[in-house]
């Protein structure tokens, strides 16, 4: 495992789950770590200070070194009250993995505005808020001489990178975190700051809720272990990754699949502007058999998982 030893840490959403098991693991590679954890109910609701003071129990006991933070990554000035306790406390910052979510699945049609505006503030706000924050503590350090090799790694999801139907809110809050990856990216790299993200999948309360308790493997490898994602973040967090960035990887089991992003595709080409008429007997043409998204469980199929229904 790569040494991390004297990094600092922050994790969002770091109580339970998949943010759990990156705060272990980045203690066990050497980083001092914040464990962040508002601590509330899969949709956000409510608050509780034991899921994030467990872990940090965990790390100590194990002679690792924690701190345990509660603030809510969707409020700005929380966000930088977060950022603000890494670098009183341990005196830097290195790593900042943004995890933290929360669901309020409904199709479409019958989706409130309270269920798209919490889950939009607590994944890409929440996303945005802390690495503001931290990109200007960087910026700082960057021009004061320092080099830096630090580290964001977000938390996109196969919903917003292939789209999950019933999920309009939480996807698109996760497709635009694959969005803001790639932008920060290039704004950061100019301070040794790489940004990636991942897209995860892992058998924890916020699977339970969709697809029912999945069964765990009697014996042999369990590839919806939500360890299985952290492996990721800490050759992520190495020094040796530094010229890795602006990368999306989906994680099934023991697969890891750099995605591609959005790229060129079908081009249609004319000298002057496009006449509708013209254009559409062209897509017609083209795609004789229309064109539409292949879903969800496809694309995870084609990136080497699978569905966790059928999983
Ligand atoms: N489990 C999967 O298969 C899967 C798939 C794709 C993406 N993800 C993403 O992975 C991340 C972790 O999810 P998980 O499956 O471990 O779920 P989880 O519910 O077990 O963990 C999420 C944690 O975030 C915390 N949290 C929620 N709102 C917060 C806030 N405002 N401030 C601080 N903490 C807050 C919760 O208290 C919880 O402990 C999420 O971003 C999720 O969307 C998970």
């Amino acid at each position: 495992m790569p040494s991390l030893e004297g990094k600092v840490a922050i994790v969002t959403g770091a109580g339970r789950g998949i943010g759990r098991e990156h705060a272990l693991a980045l203690a066990d590679a050497g980083a001092q770590v914040v464990v962040n954890d508002l601590g509330g109910s899969l949709a956000g609701e409510g608050t509780d200070a034991t899921p994030a003071q467990s872990v940090v129990n965990e790390i100590v006991a194990a002679g690792g070194q924690a701190v345990a933070n509660y603030d809510d990554v969707s409020d700005f000035g929380a966000a930088e009250h977060m950022v603000n306790r890494a670098i009183e406390r341990y005196g830097r910052l290195d790593i900042l993995v943004l995890n933290a979510g929360i669901l309020r699945d409904r199709m479409l049609v019958n989706m409130t505005e309270d269920e798209w505006d919490a889950v939009i503030a607590v994944h890409l706000k929440g996303h945005f808020g802390p690495l503001r924050h931290a990109a200007a503590y960087w910026r700082e350090q960057a021009k004061a001489g320092e080099t830096l090799r630090a580290r964001v790694i977000a938390t996109s999801s196969p919903s917003g990178v292939f789209g999950n139907v019933g999920q309009a809110n939480y996807g698109a809050a996760k497709a635009a975190i694959a969005g803001l990856t790639l932008i920060a990216a290039q704004e950061l790299h100019r301070y040794g700051v790489t940004v990636n993200c991942i897209a995860p999948n892992a058998r924890t309360r916020m699977t339970e809720e969709t697809f029912g308790d999945l069964p765990v493997p009697e014996n042999g490898f369990d590839p919806l272990d939500p360890g299985n994602m952290s492996p990721l973040v800490v050759a992520l967090s190495a020094d040796e990754a530094q010229d890795i960035t602006g990368q999306c990887f989906f994680v099934w089991g023991g697969t890891v699949n750099v995605l591609r992003p959005w790229d060129a595709g079908e081009l249609f080409s004319s000298d002057e502007r496009w006449d509708a008429d013209a254009l559409l007997a062209q897509l017609r043409e083209r795609f004789p058999d229309g064109v539409a998204p292949e879903g969800m469980v496809a694309m995870m199929g084609k990136a080497g998982g699978q569905s966790m229904r059928v999983g």
